[in-house]
């Protein structure tokens, strides 16, 4: 995978700058815009555009390498791409154990439009084929279950058969994956994730190089008044600053507590796509640059699994991820058909070396 520039990203605004103007992204809190007479070639009205989401997109495409759409939430993107490509008659594939609101956007709105929903199962993904099949929507590693997709080889068949592929990355960020390169049509993010990464706002983001599909996608926001405040973008914005620094640190301390939480004695059951036995090592290490900062472990009870969550000091009991503070949560309680002792937990940026002792204490205490 071709890693972004990250450092060339960090001077994409001071390199364009005339002397006198601020460094730090301006924060454009308007609604309306100055526009005496031919209103062509500028902002015009807050729901159409705005300068500080201009330079968060500008930024997002660089880490992409594709031009980028920004809205208020992931499912405000997942929302924006799946209504910019389907229409009454179309067959949409969707994974069945992926994130489970992208599933009720489809079952309780898409399918009343005339849209049919076919579900699978990640690890089966492509038995069946993707004949018939107008828009695949694919999650890789899924979420909770981080099983992997081979991204290339699903989106081959679904091109030649006239289908149209859309990748949720929420889990890798542009830094640990870009689907786009790998022959996925179009990306979608929750940037209220690690992109933002401190839990302090929800964002989304869509992205692809199809210019047909941007142009919907974009209309799709104008349309429906899906607009990110433009305080969000700002912190978004800014929040990508330190990404690379971030994702970094949280990758590698995952894979460390991965090695040590394998071998503790209270854990029943490891998945991480970095530990050379996981079900999605072989598709992780061909297709991301990283294998995440999520891990899964199952513990001996429910009970135990709380116990556990709820009594360690550098772990929030918290639901989302990808944030600064590492969080866990027991998936069950949403729902997810998962074991009910079975723990979805982020890996933040505290020090590993602080980390592993309170998540050692906390399981020897079970
Ligand atoms: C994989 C994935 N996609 C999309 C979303 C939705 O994002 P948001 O909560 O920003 O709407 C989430 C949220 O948890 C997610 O985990």
């Amino acid at each position: 995978m071709t890693k972004p520039k990250t450092g060339e990203m960090l001077h994409l605004r001071g390199n364009a700058l005339d002397k006198g103007e601020p460094v730090a992204l301006p924060l454009t809190q308007s609604s309306m815009f100055h526009l005496p007479g031919d209103p062509d070639g500028h902002a015009s009205y807050g729901r159409v555009d705005n300068p500080t989401w201009v330079h968060l997109e500008h930024v997002l495409s660089h880490l992409e390498n594709a031009p980028c759409l920004s809205f208020p939430s992931g499912m405000g993107a997942i929302s924006a791409a799946l209504f910019a490509t389907v229409k009454a008659g179309s067959r949409l594939l969707i994974p069945s154990d992926g994130y489970y609101v992208t599933r009720l956007l489809a079952d309780r709105f898409l399918s009343n439009l005339g849209v049919s929903i076919v579900e699978r199962p990640t690890t089966a993904f492509a038995e069946g084929g993707f004949d018939g099949i107008d828009v695949v929507f694919l999650e890789s590693p899924s979420n909770p279950g981080l099983d992997m997709l081979d991204l290339p080889a699903i989106a081959r068949p679904v091109r030649e058969a006239g289908g149209i592929t859309i990748a949720d990355n929420t889990t890798m960020t542009p830094l640990g994956q870009r689907p786009l390169d790998l022959g996925v049509d179009v990306v979608v993010s929750s940037d209220t994730k690690a992109m933002g990464g401190h839990s302090d706002l929800l964002m989304g983001h869509v992205a692809s190089r199809d210019a047909q599909i941007m142009e919907r996608v974009e209309d799709w926001r104008r349309v429906s008044g899906a607009i990110p405040g433009p305080h969000e973008a700002w912190l978004l914005h800014r929040g990508l600053e330190t990404l690379d620094v971030r994702f970094d640190r949280m990758c590698s301390s995952a894979q460390v507590l991965a090695e040590l939480l394998a071998s503790h004695p209270a854990v029943k059951h490891i998945r991480y796509p970095g530990l050379p036995g996981d079900p999605s090592h072989a598709l992780a290490a061909a297709q991301t640059a990283r294998f995440g900062f999520l891990l899964t472990i199952t513990l001996e009870s429910e009970a135990k699994a709380e116990q556990f969550i709820n009594a360690c000091p550098l772990l929030r009991p918290a639901t989302s991820f990808g944030g600064v503070h590492s969080s866990a949560e027991r998936r069950a309680r949403w729902g997810d058909a998962v074991d009910p002792a079975f723990i979805r937990l982020s890996v933040g940026c505290e020090p590993v070396e602080e980390l592993w002792p309170a998540i050692e204490a906390s399981l020897n205490a079970l």
